[in-house]
C-alpha cells in the first residue's frame, strides 16, 4: 500500500519514491528507483535501516518486546499449542483445524527417517568433529538424496522438501549427537510425538528400555516453538539470498546452518553458558560486569543484546519459566549456574549502562542451562536451534520463490580500493 512518498535531492537531481505501509510495523521507502534516477547507491552495512523483501510471516517489534507469527503472540503459541502446530503455520499461514493438524503430523511423522545410505556418510567424518559441521556437511547432502524434491518450480516438490526437512532434521541432528559420542544410531519411532521422538534418538542406546520424561519433552517442544522464526535475521537472510540464485532448498538450509553457527547468532546459546560456567560464583560477577562495559575490553555478556529488541526478549521471559520447570523436574533447583544466571540479570538490569544501551537478556541466556540439565553438550545446542529454525528458513525460502518480486540478490557496494592501473610485469615490480 502507498499513500506518501519521500523525495532525495542529490546535486541537481531531485527523485521522489513511494513510501509503502505495511499491516504494522515501520513504513519502508522503495528506493528501486534511486540508482536508475540518480546514479547512486545507499549505503547501510549490517542492514539496520533496510527491509531487503515484503513477508507476511513474522512480525517483531524490537522496542515492545513483541514477536507475532503470522499475527499469533509467541507466548499463545508456546502455552497453548505445540512445536508442529507452529510449523503448519508458519507455513501455510493459518493455525490447522483439527483434521489437518492430524494429516500435517502424519505427513511429518511418515518423513522422519533418512535414507540409509546418509548413515555411511555420517562415517567420513571425525567424531571429535563440531556437530555443526556434521550438520552442514549432511544437511547440504540431502540434495544427493532426494532428487524427486528439488525442482523448485513445482509447488508439490517445494512442499514435499519442506516436509521432508521438519521431518528428518530430528534425526539428522540425533545422529550428529551419537555419532559424536560413539553411540549407534537410534531410528525414529512413529508412534511418538515429534520431540519425545528426538529426545528419545538422542539419548536411548539399543540395550535397555527408556522412556523419555514428558515435562523434558514438552519443555523442548517449547524450546523449538521459540526458535522456529524471527523474520529476516542472519541466518534467514542467508537462506534467502541462497535461494534467490535458484539453488535447491537443502543447498539453502544447509547455508542457513553455516551462518547460524557464530557466536553472535545461533552460537550465542553455547557461548552464554561457557560464560556463565567461567563466571562460576556469584561474587565473580561484579568483575564480569565491569568487563563488558570496558571500552578496552572485548568482553560481552553472552545471552545478552539483541539488534531488533531493545526491551525484554518475549522468548527469554517464556525461557526463563522452562527453565525453572525443567530444574525442579530433574532436583537441581540449586544448580549454581542458576544461581550466577539470576543473579547476572538481576544486577544487568538495574545497571545503567545495560539500562542505557537497552540490553536486555535474550532467549540464548537461559536456553543453555536448561539444555545442559537436559543432558545435552554445549555443542550440541546449536545444533537445537538450527533444527527448530528450519520451519522459518523453509517458510521463508517458499515464501520468497512465491514472491513475483523475486529477483536474485545482488547487493551493491561502496568501492574504496584502487582506481584502475596498468599491470606492470613482475620484473619491474
Ligand atoms: N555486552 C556488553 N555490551 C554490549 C553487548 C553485550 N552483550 N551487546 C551490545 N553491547 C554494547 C556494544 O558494545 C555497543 O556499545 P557502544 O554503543 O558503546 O559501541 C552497543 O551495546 C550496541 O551494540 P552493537 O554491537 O552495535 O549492537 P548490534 O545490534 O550490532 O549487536 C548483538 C547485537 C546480539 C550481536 C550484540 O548485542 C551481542 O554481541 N550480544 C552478545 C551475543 C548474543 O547474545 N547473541 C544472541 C542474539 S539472540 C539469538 C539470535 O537471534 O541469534
Amino acid at each position: 500500500m502507498t499513500d506518501t512518498s519521500a523525495n532525495i535531492v542529490l546535486g541537481d537531481k531531485k527523485v521522489e519514491m513511494p513510501v509503502k505501509k505495511g499491516t504494522i510495523g515501520p513504513d519502508v521507502i522503495d528506493i528501486g528507483a534511486l540508482y536508475k534516477n540518480t546514479g547512486a547507491f545507499t549505503y547501510d552495512p549490517g542492514f539496520t535501516s533496510t527491509a531487503a523483501c515484503e513477508s507476511k510471516i513474522t512480525y517483531i517489534d524490537g522496542d515492545n518486546g513483541v514477536l507475532l507469527h503470522r499475527g499469533y503472540p509467541i507466548e499463545q503459541l508456546a502455552e497453548h499449542g505445540d512445536f508442529l502446530e507452529t510449523c503448519y503455520l508458519l507455513l501455510y499461514g493459518d493455525l490447522p483445524t483439527a483434521a489437518q493438524k492430524k494429516d500435517f503430523d502424519h505427513r511429518v511423522t511418515h518423513h522422519t527417517m533418512v535414507h540409509e545410505q546418509m548413515n555411511k556418510f555420517f562415517s567420513g567424518f571425525r567424531r571429535d568433529a563440531h556437530p555443526m559441521a556434521v550438520m552442514v556437511g549432511t544437511v547440504g547432502a540431502l540434495s544427493a538424496f532426494y532428487h524427486d524434491s528439488t525442482d523448485i518450480t513445482d509447488p508439490h516438490q517445494r512442499m514435499v522438501a519442506s516436509l521432508r526437512m521438519i521431518a528428518k532434521m530430528p534425526t539428522i541432528a540425533a545422529m550428529a549427537y551419537k555419532y559424536h559420542i560413539g553411540q549407534p544410531f537410534v531410528y525414529p519411532q512413529n508412534d511418538l510425538d515429534y520431540s519425545t521422538n528426538f529426545l528419545r534418538m538422542c539419548f536411548a542406546v539399543p540395550c535397555e528400555e527408556y522412556k523419555v520424561n514428558p515435562v523434558l519433552a514438552r519443555a523442548m517442544d517449547r524450546i523449538f516453538i521459540l526458535h522456529a522464526d524471527h523474520e529476516q535475521n542472519a541466518s534467514t537472510s542467508t537462506v534467502r539470498l541462497a535461494g534467490s540464485s535458484g539453488a535447491n532448498p537443502f543447498a539453502c538450509i544447509a547455508a542457513g546452518i553455516a551462518c547460524l553457527w557464530g557466536p553472535a547468532h545461533g552460537g550465542a546459546n553455547e557461548a552464554a553458558l561457557n560464560m556463565l560456567q567461567e563466571i562460576g560464583t556469584v561474587d565473580k560477577i561484579p568483575e564480569y560486569i565491569a568487563r563488558a562495559k570496558d571500552k578496552n575490553d572485548p568482553f560481552r555478556l553472552m545471552g545478552f543484546g539483541h539488534r531488533v529488541y531493545k526491551n525484554y526478549d518475549p522468548r527469554a521471559k517464556i525461557m526463563q519459566k522452562t527453565t525453572h520447570e525443567v530444574l525442579a523436574e530433574l532436583g537441581h533447583k540449586d544448580d549454581p549456574l542458576l544461581q550466577v544466571a539470576m543473579e547476572l540479570e538481576k544486577i544487568a538490569l538495574t545497571d545503567p549502562y545495560f539500562i542505557e544501551k537497552k540490553l536486555y537478556p535474550n532467549i540464548d541466556f537461559y536456553s543453555g542451562i536448561t539444555l545442559k540439565a537436559m543432558g545435552f553438550p554445549t555443542t550440541m545446542f546449536t545444533v537445537l536451534f538450527a533444527l527448530a529454525r528450519t520451519v522459518g528458513w523453509i517458510a521463508q525460502w517458499a515464501e520468497m520463490i512465491e514472491d513475483p518480486q523475486q529477483r536474485i540478490g545482488r547487493p551493491r557496494q561502496l568501492y574504496t580500493g584502487e582506481a584502475q592501473r596498468d599491470y606492470v610485469p613482475v620484473s619491474k615490480r
